[in-house]
């Protein structure tokens, strides 16, 4: 049985105190839930004060990205061992990266690697545009995005991944993806491609998230799928009432 994972990505909102502000009202809603994983992912400059803040609650802290080397002459990266000491999780390709900052299956490949050396989970994140969709490439592109992303990894350093599928139209627009299309796609293109490439057991046990307009009155019917094993939230993350309230659900 594979354990649904909820995850809150607050993109670039959120100062220091405002992050502090929610974590607050997120907390008593959330440790509770310990039949799930339930993570926050905020900005870089909220991660030091929430590290602290979610010590011994059982909720799980991501960054929204990392650089792939160690240290060195690389102005404005935060490197994997500055992003270890205070998370355990980190959202690698976003398609915001993707669309905005020239993120490319190659770079979430060292990115991934990077983020498995030092022991962060990787939240990959795939998904097609609204032209690809359009145009009927879905379940190619989403195919290449996971061979490219995850390529040469091995079938352990696979089983330590979360895949998070999230169609770039479905995100912030209200569009939301049906859960009999995203379910299709997570268990006919995500996971068959995680079994060719990791093996049939290693690809069963493997999270593989919804994304995109998630909100709490169409989360369950997601959570009730076969193989939509949990979602990645944005919009509604940084409600602390909706992400209580989606999180519940997946319990
Ligand atoms: P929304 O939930 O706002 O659509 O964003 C989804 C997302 O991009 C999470 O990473």
């Amino acid at each position: 049985m594979r354990k649904k994972f909820v995850a809150g990505n607050w993109k670039m909102n959120k100062t220091v105190a405002e992050a502090q502000a929610l974590a607050t009202e997120l907390i008593p809603g959330l440790a509770p839930l310990t039949s799930i994983e339930r993570v926050l992912c905020p900005p870089f400059t909220a991660l030091h004060p929430l590290a602290g803040m979610l010590q011994n609650t059982g909720i799980g802290l991501g960054a929204q990205n990392l650089y792939w080397e160690t240290s060195g002459a690389y102005t404005a990266e935060v490197a994997p061992p500055m992003v270890a000491e205070l998370c355990q999780y980190v959202i690698i390709g976003h398609s915001e990266r993707r669309q905005y900052f020239g993120e490319t299956d190659e770079t979430v490949n060292k990115r991934v690697k990077a983020a498995l050396a030092i022991g962060l989970t990787p939240i990959v994140c795939i998904g097609e545009t609204l032209e690809e969709n359009q145009a009927g490439k879905t379940a190619e592109i989403v195919s290449r995005q996971v061979r490219g992303g995850l390529a040469d990894l091995t079938p352990p350093e696979g089983a330590k991944l979360v895949v998070a599928y999230e169609p770039v139209w479905a995100i912030g627009t209200g569009l939301a993806a049906s859960e009999v299309d995203a379910n299709t796609i997570h268990r006919d293109v995500v996971r068959v491609a995680l079994a060719e490439m990791f093996g049939a057991e290693v690809a069963q046990g493997l999270q593989i998230l919804y994304g995109g307009s998630v909100k709490p009155n169409n989360a369950a019917n997601y959570f009730t799928q076969s193989d939509i094993d949990g979602a990645l939230v944005g919009g509604a993350s940084l409600k602390a009432a909706d992400f209580v309230a989606i999180a519940q659900a997946a319990v």
